[in-house]
């Protein structure tokens, strides 16, 4: 009985009226430049009524007045809460065949810096190292990997670098075994990224609608996937700038499958499926 009642408290019901809907859409979207819609209600509902019961607030209205005091130290756990993290390893192998093919190419001896832009959980950059790593010979470059979110829950993930076995169950066998370490006992059906390649990666807290980008170096490769579809139009224009000044004149850009650039020919010029080049740097010059 006791257990009843304390599944009924925490699946309370609050009442998500329009206004409050539309208070959370502007401040996600001012703040993250995630754009909502009425589809995603039940969604934000779902996802934001937690933070509610984490907070013992009784309506939507007084958890945004809290959100909105400066001290209320909700504002990162609203963005958490908010942020689609869908990934995989390999996800669009092509890419990484690739960015195999980009590194192979590199002369011998040069350090080569890529950047995972929206990294999730850390499937994607981990996967980007797998590929550097293994299309490295003696004279092969050696790869410096950025991963950045923001989201700070993901990152805690993608830093220690463990994920269940069925994450890994589709990847080559060899792969996995080059890569990963198995656990062993209360760690078993768990996988962890091996050490060499966790050392190849930097995570790091930040929000691509930021005014200050802090990086100033350039980007042999830079993977945006499949953050860009939760942005409008004018937010992606200008993070495409931005993102293109920070490729290198040969450097490859790889955006999400359900994604293209083909409003940006001023900036970007196709090299292969949802891969992309600066414009006037492409094969043919
Ligand atoms: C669907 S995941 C994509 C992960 C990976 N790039 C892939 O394609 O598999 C989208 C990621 O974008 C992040 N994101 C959303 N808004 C962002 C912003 N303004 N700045 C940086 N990252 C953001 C989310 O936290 C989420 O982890």
């Amino acid at each position: 009985m006791t257990a009843v009642l304390a599944m009924a408290d925490s699946g309370r019901e609050f009442d998500l009226s329009d206004r409050d809907f539309s208070r959370v859409c502007r401040l996600i979207h001012a703040h993250a430049g995630i754009s909502l819609n009425e589809s995603k209600r039940n969604m934000v509902y779902s996802r934001l009524a937690r933070r509610l019961r984490e907070r013992e607030l009784s309506s939507f209205a007084a958890y945004l007045d809290l959100l909105e005091t400066e001290e209320s130290g909700e504002w990162q756990d609203f963005v958490n809460a908010l942020t689609t993290n869908l990934t995989s390893f390999f996800r669009e192998a092509h890419h990484f065949e690739m960015l195999a093919d980009l590194l192979a190419a590199t002369p011998s001896g040069k350090q080569v810096a890529l950047w995972s832009a929206a990294c999730s959980t850390g499937e994607e950059p981990y996967s980007m190292a797998m590929s550097a790593r293994d299309a490295r010979d003696a004279s092969a470059p050696t790869a410096r990997i950025l991963a950045t979110d923001i989201d700070t829950q993901v990152l805690e993930t993608a830093r220690r670098g463990v994920y269940r076995d069925d994450n890994v169950a589709r990847l080559d066998r060899d792969l996995v075994q080059r890569h990963f370490q198995r656990g062993t006992g209360s760690n078993s059906g768990l996988a962890r990224v091996k050490k060499e390649l966790r050392d190849m990666v930097s995570f790091r807290q930040f929000n691509l609608l930021q005014p200050a980008w802090p990086m100033t170096e350039k980007f042999a490769a830079i993977f945006c996937r499949n953050v860009m579809i939760y942005f409008d139009k004018p937010t992606q224009r200008g993070i495409m700038e931005r993102i293109a000044a920070r490729l290198e004149p040969r450097g490859i850009l790889f955006i999400g499958h359900s994604e293209n650039l083909l409003w940006a020919r001023d900036l970007f010029e196709p090299c292969g499926r949802t891969a992309y080049r600066l414009a006037g740097c492409g094969e043919g010059n």
